[in-house]
């Protein structure tokens, strides 16, 4: 049976758009039901509402406490039957109660090759460092800050001669090339978590 997918974005959503465009390839081998934004003026929900899927915004300021706002989410998850959650630029903290109901089942991706250059600004923050490789990461997500086990990573070189702008461009790239082979993977049931490290299985023998 598909996968019900629900993607969380706080922003542009060019994250969200690559999925969107990678299913209808129809490999993904699982459903877009749902779009979700702490921020009500993100064009990821303008991108889901222009696709027919379902766009919700949630106010947190709304609500007391972190572990409030997510279980309302938890409520609306359970109801569109939820199996799988990415995190698209979703740039809100997961609470602990949240991660452990969705255990092994929320990915998300970073613009750097984790552990290095963890928060919020992953590429300047390589760029500014000086490394002269950098790339993206897709990993489960965990109760730490960009910590889960790694999925897959694609490295890139930083040529002396390019700015930050040249080099967002080529991120962006690779993540809308590798998320949507791992929302793939996960959707198969081919990614097998052991320990801090993750295998992705053959697609016909699974092992
Ligand atoms: C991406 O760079 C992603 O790696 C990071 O947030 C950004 C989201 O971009 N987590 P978009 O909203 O998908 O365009």
């Amino acid at each position: 049976m598909k996968k019900r997918i629900a993607v969380f974005a706080s922003g542009f959503g060019s994250n969200l758009q690559a999925l969107i465009d990678y299913n209808r390839t129809g490999d993904l081998n699982g459903d877009i039901v749902l779009v979700f934004s702490n921020n009500k003026d993100a064009y990821a929900l303008r991108r889901a509402e222009e696709n027919k899927i379902k766009a919700v915004f949630m106010d947190p300021s709304e609500y007391d406490t972190r572990e409030e706002y997510d279980s309302k989410i938890i409520e609306l998850l359970e109801k569109e039957k939820i199996d799988l959650v990415v995190l698209a630029g979703y740039m809100f903290v997961l609470s602990p109660g949240f991660i452990s109901r969705f255990k092994n089942r929320i990915l998300n991706i970073h613009p750097s090759l984790l552990p290095s250059f963890k928060g919020a600004h992953g590429i300047k923050d390589a760029f500014d460092y000086g490394v002269k490789v950098t790339g993206v990461t897709v990993h489960f997500a965990d109760e730490g800050l960009d910590s889960g086990p790694i999925i897959l990573q694609e490295a890139l070189n930083i040529n002396q001669d390019e700015s930050l702008e040249d080099l967002e461009e080529k991120i962006h790239k690779i993540e809308h090339k590798i998320y949507p082979l791992a929302v793939k993977y996960f959707c198969e049931d081919r990614l097998k978590i052991e320990g801090r490290k993750v295998k992705i299985l053959d697609k016909n023998n699974k092992k």
